[in-house]
């Protein structure tokens, strides 16, 4: 494998005791068609109803990567992190709603830490629910598939991050991207971004998996690209437009509705807030924007 890749005793050396476990499921692509594909084809084929392992499939690049709402998730070799990480909880899944955002927050702490960058406005932020920003722009993105059996619940959590993207992205894709690279100067070793995502990870859904999102929602507020900002949510076909009031303690989103003259209603919800569990999140331009 070459020196741009992982070399997989220098990541089994760095992982933090709590990872353990993961060791033996560990597994590295230098090709496959997704990783998240791999690892419920990897579920499907365990038989046992006890807790399996903890499993992390990591691959070089992606022939068939998937992004959220059915989108493509573009690949290329070296291009970017591509890893999804196996873990069943006993936990119904309503308990796992908020499981989401706090893989963002992983996300974004290990990036702080390596990079060295966040928690202010021209930094790296997160956008509800799974979206990693810097300066707007889109650095990775986040995809959970969760399948359920009599006892228990799988999750499959995909995390894609660019690395160094080719030069002619933005005319592939339809939204502003950002990479690595353009933020260190320099390329991350995928070996260490690596390390950086399982150590904090680990530690977050230990919390998650004892205590719920309620532990979390002050730092999700923090790095919330959105706080106290004009947003626009659309589901499907219906679009509601309001100021965000960051999250609940099961990771739902608040919205204070606005009315067509950008004026505050407090007509629906309790104290005046809507709360969502899905949809795509874009910031709207309004006169009364940054209101907090
Ligand atoms: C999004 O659309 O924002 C989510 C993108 C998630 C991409 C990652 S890359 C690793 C894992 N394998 C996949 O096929 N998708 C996720």
């Amino acid at each position: 494998m070459s020196e741009k890749w992982i070399n997989e005793e220098r990541l089994v050396r760095a992982l933090e005791p709590v990872h353990a476990g993961l060791v033996p499921g560990l597994c590295l692509f230098e090709a496959i068609d997704s990783t998240n594909a791999e690892a419920l084809r990897r579920l499907k084929s365990m038989q046992s109803s006890r807790l399996p392992p903890p499993m992390a499939f990591i691959a070089r690049t992606q022939t068939a990567g998937r992004g959220r709402r059915g989108r493509e998730w573009m690949s290329e070799p070296d291009a970017g992190l591509y890893m999804s990480l196996l873990r069943s909880f006993d936990l119904v899944p309503d308990a796992l709603q908020g499981l989401s955002l706090v893989v963002g927050l992983a996300v974004y702490e290990a990036l702080k830490t390596l990079v060295g960058i966040g928690e202010e406005r021209e930094g790296i932020s997160l956008k509800w629910p799974n979206d990693i920003l810097y300066q707007g722009c889109k650095l990775g993105g986040i995809l959970l598939e969760l399948q359920r059996d009599e006892a228990l619940s799988h999750v499959v959590i995909g995390i894609g991050l660019n690395l160094d993207l080719p030069p002619d992205v933005d005319s592939l894709l339809d939204r502003p991207t950002a990479d690595l690279k353009q933020i260190t100067g320099e390329r991350v070793e995928p070996v260490k971004l690596v390390t950086a995502l399982l150590n904090q990870l680990g530690r977050d859904i230990a919390v998650f998996e004892e205590e719920g999102f309620a532990p979390f929602i002050e730092r999700w507020n923090r790095v919330d690209a959105y706080l106290g900002k004009n947003v626009r949510l659309q589901q499907d076909s219906k679009w509601t437009e309001g100021i965000s009031r960051g999250v609940d303690s099961s990771g739902g989103l608040l919205l204070e509705p606005l009315n067509d003259d950008g004026v505050t209603s407090h007509a629906t919800g309790e104290g005046g807030l809507l709360r969502f569990e899905g949809g795509e999140l874009s910031p709207t331009l309004r006169l009364n924007e940054d209101r907090e």
